[in-house]
């Protein structure tokens, strides 16, 4: 599917024969440890629930992560000479536009290129930006990135990929590194990986920014159970679930579950299933990894990318890493 509308072009690759959930359910509830993964946090509600956690006094990735930009983001365009920028897991740009003015400034700007699962936040960030940035090509990709990479289209100039606020983390480490190499084969000599990455830090720091309490995250949790509910036509009791989130110390990344708070059997009718949860029994849905500069770089390495610059806030809680296609 191909839609135009001024300066927007937007492909999607996630068809009505889209199956990924279905598939991940059924794997996913049917382990001794059950597991979905994050990606279907991210209806339009669940959209709408992470930007609430974004503003939330815990939640300090985001904010640490715009004020790097703001300090940094003229550096990062005159380093890379970046004329097109795309974004892995856009979600709502709002920290991109420090990027997109200092291209402007610099007379760079020509294309951007936001890439997410939210086909509706996507759409509206798509309008947004051809409204500020008169003149810019928006090219919107609604698809897995781990999947639909090859949907973008070919540079014209030099390219930035960008994957801001940590998601990199919601990989697991082997995955991780596989995506990486999946971006190195993606660059071209003259472009650039843009990669924001959540530090390790004291751990009662990080159980705080995953335990607000507002119980906004707890929402963003248990949401994935009602993506479930609608798409699979499932009756999972969203009440019948709390929200547990807790620093693994060892692999050095927080983990989100939901624990049953009874037991239960749980019908997934269009998966024609019972799942059974036994009282406590809990479903993991996240982890989001944590780094140290050596161990980004390690997988960077590994990835085939080479290092250019690792910018970090005075607490060092955060950093932005510019890396390149190693020689
Ligand atoms: N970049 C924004 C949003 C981060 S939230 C920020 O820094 O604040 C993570 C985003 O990644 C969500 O918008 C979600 O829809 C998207 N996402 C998660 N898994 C994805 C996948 N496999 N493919 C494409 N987008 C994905
Ligand atoms: C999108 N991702 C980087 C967020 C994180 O911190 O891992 C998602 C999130 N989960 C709970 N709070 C925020």
């Amino acid at each position: 599917m191909k839609t135009a509308f001024k300066d927007i072009q937007i492909v999607s690759r996630l068809g009505a024969d889209e199956r990924t959930l279905a598939f991940d359910v059924l794997d996913g509830l049917t382990r001794p440890f059950k597991e979905i993964p994050p990606k279907h946090f991210y209806d339009t509600e669940g959209s709408r629930l992470f930007e609430a956690i974004t503003k939330l006094p815990e939640y300090y990735p985001t904010r640490t992560e715009r004020a790097i930009l703001e300090a940094d983001a003229a550096h990062i365009v005159e380093l890379t000479g970046m004329a097109e920028l795309v974004e892995l897991g856009s979600g709502v740009p709002t920290k991109t536009l420090l990027l997109l003015d200092a291209m402007r400034e610099a007379g760079t700007l020509d294309r951007y290129m936001p890439f997410d699962v939210s086909e509706v936040v996507l759409r509206e960030s798509a309008e947004m930006l051809v409204e500020r940035y008169p003149g810019v090509r928006v090219f919107g990709v609604v698809g897995d990135f781990e999947r639909h990479l090859d949907a973008l289209p070919p540079a014209e100039g030099p390219r930035v990929i960008a994957f801001l606020g940590g998601t990199i983390g919601n990989f697991p480490p082997g995955s991780r590194r596989r995506f990486l190499r999946s971006l190195a084969r993606a660059l071209r000599p003259q472009d650039a990986v843009l990669l924001g990455v959540d530090l390790v830090k004291d751990p009662a720091r990080l159980e705080a920014a995953y335990n607000d309490s507002a119980g906004i995250t707890a929402a963003f949790n248990r949401n994935m159970l009602a993506v479930i509910n609608r798409e699979l036509d499932a009756d999972f009791d969203l009440e019948a679930f709390e929200h547990v989130a807790f620093y693994d110390r060892e692999q050095q990344w927080i983990e989100m579950r939901l624990r049953a708070l009874r037991p239960m059997v749980v019908n997934v009718r269009k998966l024609d299933r019972g799942v059974h949860f036994a009282n406590r029994e809990e479903l993991r849905t996240e982890i989001s990894c944590k780094f140290t500069r050596k161990r980004l770089e390690a997988d960077l390495a590994a990835a085939g990318l080479a290092p250019l610059e690792f910018l970090t806030d005075p607490e060092g809680l955060f950093a932005l890493s510019v890396a390149g296609p190693a020689r």
